[in-house]
């Protein structure tokens, strides 16, 4: 359902992604791994239309995404139900002023009747175990709760296609330990998960593939994500661990 071809970016004149090819299936769960500044993030941003590629193509079920297109208010709503985005700063996702109003934004801006999103709101607050939380305003939570918010905000589009930039960074183990079975259980119920990650402790068994990313910003493996997390010494000659 994704495919990026000979994709590259750069930031003013400073590379960030060289000459990318991957193929994403649907019902995929794929690590992005690599060390920091390998421009995991960057792909994230690209692959959520936040950016568009300098050279190459990025399809989505098999359409070229062009930023004329992303422009274009009916085609962005679209796609953003398609895909979501769970930023790795909580705080640069969140801007309501209650977590309910947070849940509410997304389903209200595609146009959703407000009954059906108030059925959707407390669906999430149900799955990410928030329903305390409704009427706190999302910059005085935790960051770990922060994170449930963020990642409710999300889900109440629900989309196919699920990424998250480093989910685990700034969580408590128990934090760890929900998302993970939060992750399983949504890869599980047949959505893609894309996730950036350095927390090998805690993804055991999320991933099926592993994209490795090395510090020139190239894809150096893509492959069974168990086989590339045993490979120590690549790990650690390529800076991941
Ligand atoms: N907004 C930005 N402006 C300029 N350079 C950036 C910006 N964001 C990232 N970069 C650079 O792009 C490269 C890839 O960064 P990023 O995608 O954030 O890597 P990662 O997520 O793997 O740590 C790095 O060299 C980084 O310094
Ligand atoms: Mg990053």
């Amino acid at each position: 359902m994704i495919e990026l071809i000979n994709v590259s970016f750069s930031y003013k004149g400073k590379t960030a992604l060289e000459d990318i090819n991957i193929k994403i299936n649907e019902g995929e769960a794929v690590a992005l791994i690599g060390p920091n500044g390998s421009g995991k993030s960057t792909l994230m941003k690209l692959i959520n239309g936040i950016i568009s590629p300098n050279k190459g193509e990025y399809l989505l079920d098999k359409k070229i995404i062009t930023e004329k297109q992303l422009n274009n208010n009916i085609f962005s709503k679209a796609f953003h139900k398609k895909i979501g985005f769970v930023f790795q700063n909580s705080d640069t996702q969140l801007f309501c002023s209650t977590v309910y109003e947070e849940i509410a934004f997304g389903p209200r801006q595609m146009g959703i009747l407000e009954e059906e999103v108030k059925k959707r709101v407390y669906d999430c607050l149900r799955l990410l175990n928030i329903e305390k939380l409704k009427h706190e305003a999302p910059y005085n939570l935790s960051e770990g709760e922060k994170k449930r918010v963020a990642i409710a905000s999300v889900l109440s589009m629900n989309p196919e296609i699920l990424t998250l930039d480093e989910p685990m960074n700034g969580i408590d183990p128990k934090g760890k330990k929900f998302l993970k079975e939060l992750l399983l259980k949504l890869n599980a119920s047949g959505k893609t998960i894309i996730c950036s990650t350095h927390d090998f402790d805690y993804v055991e068994g999320i991933f099926k593939r592993a994209i490795v990313f090395s510090e020139k910003h190239r894809i150096i493996r893509d492959e069974d994500y168990g086989t590339v997390i045993k490979d120590e010494k690549f790990l650690i000659e390529n800076n991941i661990k």
